[in-house]
């Protein structure tokens, strides 16, 4: 099992800092059996990794309060990063000389004004993934921003919208290259009266990062652009395999989000007590206690950790075996260290309330439709469908009105997971049905991201506010570049 092996290195890899700083600990006992490495991969024997660096803090984005808006410069360019000791540094893209990008935090009501440069030698756009912002500042794929140009991104968050969000290239046909690459940041939208803000809290951005021999960013296989893309590292904060420290008893709040290209993350924390308090779009009604979490490429969660440190159980945050039906690449096997917890002192644990939002069920829907996922093997140039279609820039797939409530069925008839998303609001999950029958969503919570396995359907209902077309897509992005979207034109 090469893929196992690869997984079981025990190292830091940072690639958090900047632009004069290396980027990189020194080695202390990277590699075990590299030699059985498949081609194309380096020998991580090789590279410099060093067990045991801290989870990095993620670089915030400096904003400037202007003419009531908060202001603040984006730049998305190539980046060179030095990770692997006597090879040439590692070419990232990345925004404002940071992978992962700058961490961006406002609170509800707050207005956004952000000049952004493109200096990457191809079109891009900035998608600001989750937030219920306009269609003509969501960075559409209609609204490329060509090389070497600019565009000013202005938007109002609106009541309600506090969450975990992020932002992300959105390109005709270039977006998981450009992710892949390096351009990701975390969006965290806050509320002025959040029932959680006395416990200490911890950003960790989920990413992928697969390289060559060389060491440089390895080109997708046949096999990556069929079953979505998985690197060797699964890094945090751009860090691999970091630690953190949690106090015996100690209460925290941790924001993760997989902005991996493909990866169906089961994650667990089997040494201690995990409380889900938030999906992608913020609280849920109440802490729901949790053993695992499913979290599909695209989709955040909010947890309350308390750390007990279980005699016996792994004390870090592992992301457990998952099959995904991929057709060509080895499921995940094995539990995958993601992050090492150290006990810290012990501590009384802060209190964990039990309201935590107001959440209303959408109601009855004003119209209903139907999203068929499947699969065309047979032809190359039209292999993941929706609604036997690929993706066309020119092609509105529904129109809808805005303020009405939508029920959508999204159906996979194919033989992968495939994770539903929408753009410009929040869904609530209302049944899902696991191939044998349908079964009520047992919380109301606010998402944009749904992981559908295959032969299995989800129902969702959503208001979108705003007039003006919104993407519709599988969130594997080598799928969704290969044209599994759709265009949903909302009318005033
Ligand atoms: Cu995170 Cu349309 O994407
Ligand atoms: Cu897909």
């Amino acid at each position: 099992m090469q893929r196992r092996q690869v997984m079981q290195w025990g190292a830091a890899l940072a690639l958090t800092s900047w632009l004069g700083r290396p980027a990189l600990a020194a080695s202390s006992d990277a590699g075990h059996g590299g030699s059985q490495l498949a081609g194309g991969m380096p020998d991580p024997a090789s590279l410099g990794l060093g067990r045991g660096a801290s989870l990095p803090a993620l670089r915030r984005l400096p904003l400037e309060l202007k003419n009531g808006a908060l202001q603040g410069c984006l730049t998305a360019a190539p980046l060179n990063l030095p990770l692997l000791p006597g090879k040439a540094a590692t070419a990232f893209w990345a925004y404002n000389d940071s992978v992962p990008g700058p961490a961006i935090e406002l609170y509800e009501g707050e207005s956004l004004s952000l000049r952004f440069d493109n200096r990457l030698p191809q079109a891009t756009t900035v998608h600001w993934h989750g937030l219920p912002i306009p269609a003509d500042q969501d960075g559409n794929p209609h609204d490329a921003v060509p090389a070497g140009q600019g565009r000013d991104y202005h938007f109002t968050l609106p009541p309600d919208s506090a969450g975990s969000y992020w932002y992300h290239p959105h390109p005709h046909g270039h977006t998981a290259e450009q992710v892949y690459r390096g351009l990701a940041g975390v969006f965290v939208v806050r509320r002025r009266d959040d029932p959680l803000a006395h416990l200490p809290e911890q950003w960790l951005l989920l990413s992928d990062l697969k390289l060559d021999d060389g060491g440089q960013i390895a080109g997708s296989s046949d096999a990556d652009l069929m079953d979505g893309r998985e690197g060797q590292f699964v890094l945090v904060n751009g860090a691999w395999r970091p630690k953190l420290t949690l106090g015996m008893g100690e209460r925290q709040r941790w924001r993760v989000w997989n902005a991996t290209s493909a990866r169906v993350l089961r994650l667990a924390l089997p040494a201690h007590e995990v409380h889900l308090v938030g999906t992608d779009g913020g609280l849920i009604a109440s802490p729901r206690p949790l053993d695992s979490l499913l979290l599909p490429p695209g989709a955040r969660a909010e947890l309350v950790v308390t750390g007990r440190f279980a005699v016996g159980k792994p004390a870090g945050l592992l992301a457990l075996p998952y099959a995904r039906g991929k057709m060509m690449g080895l499921e995940q096997e094995s539990a995958l260290p993601l992050l090492a917890l150290e006990r810290g002192a012990d501590a009384v644990a802060a209190p964990l309330p039990a309201r935590l939002r107001r959440i209303e069920a959408l109601g009855l829907p004003q119209v209903k439709r139907r999203v068929v996922f499947s699969e065309d093997m047979a032809n190359p140039a039209a292999m993941f469908l929706i609604n036997g279609k690929i993706f066309d820039m020119d092609r509105v797939d529904f129109v809808g009105k805005a303020g009405q409530v939508e029920e959508w069925e999204v159906d996979n008839q194919a033989d992968m997971d495939h994770p539903f998303h929408l753009h410009g609001t929040q869904f609530q999950v209302v049944a899902r049905h696991d191939g044998r029958g349908w079964r009520d969503e047992p919380y109301l919570a606010w998402r944009d991201v749904v992981n559908v396995p295959p032969e299995q359907k989800v129902r969702l209902r959503f208001r979108q506010e705003m007039a003006g077309a919104r993407m519709f897509h599988c969130h594997i992005l080598e799928h969704e570049d290969a044209g599994m979207m759709g265009v949903l034109d909302v009318r005033a």
